[in-house]
């Protein structure tokens, strides 16, 4: 079991922002989820969970699993609650000294209402269906549907108190996703009837005062849906955003029901909670083609202010442009977490690139439990864990980066008083792992660099003494936070090359004339 130490550790876990960096802390120390997410149904069986998962996040050095809890499953009939499957997971969770982030499957499941329990889902005159046309029901329960908002809400409470009475001391539980992939397929908006009425009111003035008041720092695709529409400061929703306006009222309204239930849940435990989003797919497609009023980045802005307690969006990142996406999201206030990722080979990678370059509070391939066991994820979230507290004390200092191999075969960048030339070996291919990992200058001159697949060359910057030499290049490895020392590498093994398995190098260089 997962003992407190002291008296801050007793509080609950929760997000600090000093200065550019927000860390999650649990028992007082910042915590990295080095994570996974089960698949769908894993969590829906407790032998299942035991035959076939726990294992394999333990084998990964997994800290942490995300794993989904269903409306359906915890108030099969109105107003009875059953956490069995939810206590089961604590306990398995806490057996094993992982903490868990449950994602709950509320009235979206990949914006359909496939987790709401049967009697909300068979009840069409209580709980209204979402029309993408006019008169045509779908599978999903209409945004503007109140009652199913309530009802939504009673639940996540009722979940979420439990949580407390179960876990309020035991901190297994350090964060929550409310819903999965909300948005509307089929169309760029609802037009059921209570949504044909809402689109008829004016945009919210909330939302307008925001959108003045923040011009400079608004999503530029959102900023640029308002100007090309003539900046407007009050008005219908197509004369304020244009072709976009079917999109910024369904994330509106998406967003109000979201933050309805987060906040019920909250007032029961206050938990950090998030939203998560799947993403626009390529440039041309339209609100509708992906889902209209997810949490896309370009709606980034409407969901912030909607939803006050969602503590963040997160992208699931399943496109291979992985590094654009985190720079998308990693936004001032929306600290980034990708609670879905590929579980190929470029997994290892992207895990030491978001965590060092974006300061990431988690990552987490999704289907985790479909991952081999020796999967090269294993070793860097081992070393990652051992490595945590000095990772964690250099969030945003800017002394600390993300390398991730793109198509180019070789990037530079600057740190620590020296220029550094990042090599891959050869170009991308697929069933090969890129290279990737962090570099973090612990002081001018002094540098850690874990990863795997990639060499490092420190040049001089313009203007500084030609010549750069080591000091001393030791291999080594990280036990607890503290540098373990290897071999000395001055000879013939005297360049910072990082090979196949993650590992780590330290690195004291000089200069002279
Ligand atoms: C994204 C969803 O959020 C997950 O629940 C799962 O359905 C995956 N897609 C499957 O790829």
């Amino acid at each position: 079991m997962i003992q407190p130490a002291d008296d801050a550790s007793r509080e609950f876990p929760t997000l600090t922002t000093t200065g550019e960096a927000t860390q999650l802390i649990v028992d007082g120390k910042p915590c990295i989820m080095l994570a996974g997410e089960v698949h769908n149904s894993s969590s829906s069986s407790l032998a299942y969970m035991e035959a076939e998962v726990w294992d394999r996040l333990v084998d990964l050095h997994c800290n942490t699993a995300l794993v989904p809890v269903s409306w359906e499953l915890v108030e099969p009939e109105e107003g009875r609650f059953d956490f069995t499957l939810v206590d089961g997971l604590l306990a398995a969770a806490r057996q094993r000294g992982l903490r868990l982030v449950p994602l709950w499957f509320g009235t979206w499941k990949n914006t359909w209402s496939s987790y709401a329990p049967a009697w909300v889902k068979t009840d069409l005159d209580r709980f209204p269906r979402a029309q993408p046309l006019p008169g045509k029901n779908c599978g999903a329960i209409s945004c503007l549907c109140d009652a199913a908002c309530e009802a939504d809400a009673r639940a996540f409470a009722a979940f979420m108190a439990h949580l407390r009475e179960a876990d309020g001391s035991d901190h297994t539980v350090v964060m929550v996703q409310v819903e999965n992939e909300t948005g509307l397929l089929g169309a760029g908006r609802d037009h059921s009837r209570a949504a044909e009425e809402a689109f008829r009111q004016p945009v919210p003035q909330q939302l307008l005062d925001h959108i003045g008041e923040h011009e400079a720092a608004l999503h530029e695709e959102f900023r640029w849906l308002w100007r090309t529409s003539g900046r407007m400061a009050a008005g219908a929703w197509p004369q304020v955003f244009g072709h976009g306006a079917d999109e910024v009222f369904m994330a509106w309204h998406i967003a109000r029901y979201v933050d309805r239930v987060a906040a019920a849940g909250q007032a029961e435990h206050p938990l950090p909670l998030f939203a998560n989003a799947w993403l626009v797919q390529h440039d041309n497609q339209k609100a509708g083609e992906y889902p209209s009023g997810g949490p896309v980045s370009r709606m980034m802005d409407v969901w912030r202010l909607a939803a006050p307690h969602i503590a963040l969006v997160a992208p699931d990142i399943y496109l291979p442009n992985f590094a654009a996406v985190c720079a998308d999201y990693a936004r001032p206030g929306n600290p980034l977490l990708i609670p879905e990722a590929r579980r190929t080979e470029v997994a290892a990678a992207n895990a030491f690139y978001a965590i060092g370059q974006h300061d990431a509070l988690g990552f987490a391939p999704f289907g985790i439990e479909g991952m081999p066991a020796d999967d090269l994820l294993g070793a860097s979230y081992e070393l990652l864990a051992h490595m945590m507290p000095v990772v964690a004390a250099h969030h945003g200092t800017g002394r600390m980066i993300g390398i991730l191999q793109g198509d180019e075969e070789t990037q530079e960048a600057e740190l620590g008083g020296y220029r550094l030339r990042v090599r891959f070996r050869g170009p991308i291919e697929e069933g090969t792992p890129p290279g990737g990992g962090l570099v973090i200058a612990t002081a001018d001159g002094e540098y850690i660099v874990a990863g795997l697949r990639f060499a490092v060359d420190f040049l001089p910057l313009r203007d500084a003494p030609q010549n750069v030499d080591f000091v001393a290049l030791d291999e080594g490895t990280y036990h607890d936070g503290e540098w373990v020392q290897g071999r000395r590498l001055n000879g013939d093994e005297y360049r910072l090359v990082l090979g196949d398995q993650p590992c780590v190098r330290r690195a004291r260089l000089y200069s002279y004339a």
